[in-house]
């Protein structure tokens, strides 16, 4: 089946009532037929059935054999840094959300783990940084915030060269648009606050593994079961729910970004536009080889950070606000907000600079949004 069919159905199956849209379940605790009898059910921080059926929707998005529905994006990046051990060592794409390194710098080095970043778009060169110790690579792409593209299967051939997991931060695509466990990554994870809500009204991670019979996954079942990172079953079905106009939402937003990112190249005040969607960027083929949209994250340059400052307080439609994926066009700071505890070499590296600004396009009207855009961007 089709994608726009999968997210409208999922793994649905039909109770004795009929119901189109799955049941919600808040019991906590599941009564047994008889004595070591289990209807499938026993405790809701082990298995929720309305979790359950985002579980089994995920992964079948995913084209995974086992998911698991946390209780943010975070949460689930925590997850997975757990399966590193003192000793081990981890690539990360240099260019990432900055809570991930925060979460690996400042709290898994404490258990001597070491994480080097890397522009991972850059084959040769995170080959050279892996070490006999390497045990996995962590990439976003569409990187974060300046869009570069990592190629998914070579950096998955890389690290099982290695034995180590490659990990991919899927947030800015979804599932709709790339499906990295197709291409031999490991490990798929979201922040699913973002496209898979789509609505700006939950926070949620999502965890997808290729293999449910391998280490690492039996390792994150054993630290979900035994830690409680779970959601629960009112934001589950929130979440099932918008998954079904995944597709339609995601196709949307991403026709508009291309319309505002090639309007953004002809803008005066504007000096650097990076959207994978434009055939000058330079990941534009490979992005076309492995995903089968662009999504909608833009980040452009303005002549001056004063004028980044300055639109941020005069827009009318678009919201100044952190976050992204949702039907709402949000503009971002990321030097003051997604980014702001990122290390200056890092900055200096990427080129995140104070001039540049990260638009999450939304399903709004196109011309609307570059109306707002204009009129802020003037001197
Ligand atoms: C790419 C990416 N990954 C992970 C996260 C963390 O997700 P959450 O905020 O749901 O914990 C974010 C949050 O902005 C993100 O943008």
């Amino acid at each position: 089946m089709h994608d726009f069919s999968l997210e409208v159905h999922g793994t649905h199956t039909f109770d004795s009532t009929g119901a189109i849209s799955a049941p919600i379940y808040t019991s906590a605790t599941y009564r047994h037929p008889a004595f070591q009898q289990s209807t499938g059910y026993d405790y809701g921080r082990v298995a929720n059935p309305t979790r359950d059926e985002l579980e089994k929707t995920m992964a079948l998005l995913e084209r995974g054999e086992r998911s698991w529905a946390l209780s943010s994006g975070m949460a689930a990046i925590n997850m997975v840094l757990h399966l590193f051990r003192p000793g081990d060592h981890v690539l990360l794409s240099e260019d990432l959300y900055g809570g991930t390194v925060r979460l690996a710098n400042d709290i898994y080095t404490r258990y001597n783990i070491q994480f080097e970043y890397v522009d991972t778009a850059d084959l040769e060169l995170t080959a050279a940084h892996i070490k006999p110790a390497t045990k996995g690579i962590f990439i976003e792409t569409p990187s974060n915030p300046m869009m570069r593209i990592s190629d998914i299967q070579a950096l998955a051939k890389l690290a099982h060269d290695h034995e180590a997991l490659l990990i991919v931060d899927n947030t800015f695509l979804s599932p709709h648009f790339q499906k990295p466990l197709t291409l031999g990554a490991d490990i798929v994870l979201h922040s699913a606050t973002k496209y898979l809500c789509g609505h700006n009204d939950i926070i949620a991670g999502i965890l997808v593994v290729r293999d449910a019979q391998a280490d690492y996954a039996q390792q994150l079942e054993l630290f979900i079961k035994s830690e409680g990172p779970n959601l629960p079953p009112l934001d589950s079905w929130l979440l099932l729910r918008s998954i079904k106009t995944l597709g339609l939402r995601v196709e949307r937003q991403s026709e508009n970004a291309l319309k505002i990112a090639q309007w953004l190249q002809t803008h005066p005040a504007v000096t650097d536009v990076y959207y994978v969607g434009l055939p000058s960027h330079p990941g534009y083929g490979l992005q076309r080889c492995q995903a089968s949209g662009n999504g909608s994250m833009i980040s452009f340059k303005v002549k001056s950070a004063d004028l980044a400052k300055k639109a941020l307080g005069k827009l009318h439609l678009i919201c100044f606000a952190e976050s992204l994926g949702g039907v709402e066009t949000l503009l971002t700071y990321p030097l003051a907000q997604t980014h702001a505890e990122m290390p200056a070499e890092l900055l200096a590296r990427t080129g995140l600079d104070d001039r540049l600004l990260r638009l999450s396009v939304g399903i709004e009207e196109a011309d609307d949004i570059i109306t707002d855009l204009d009129q802020a961007l003037q001197d």
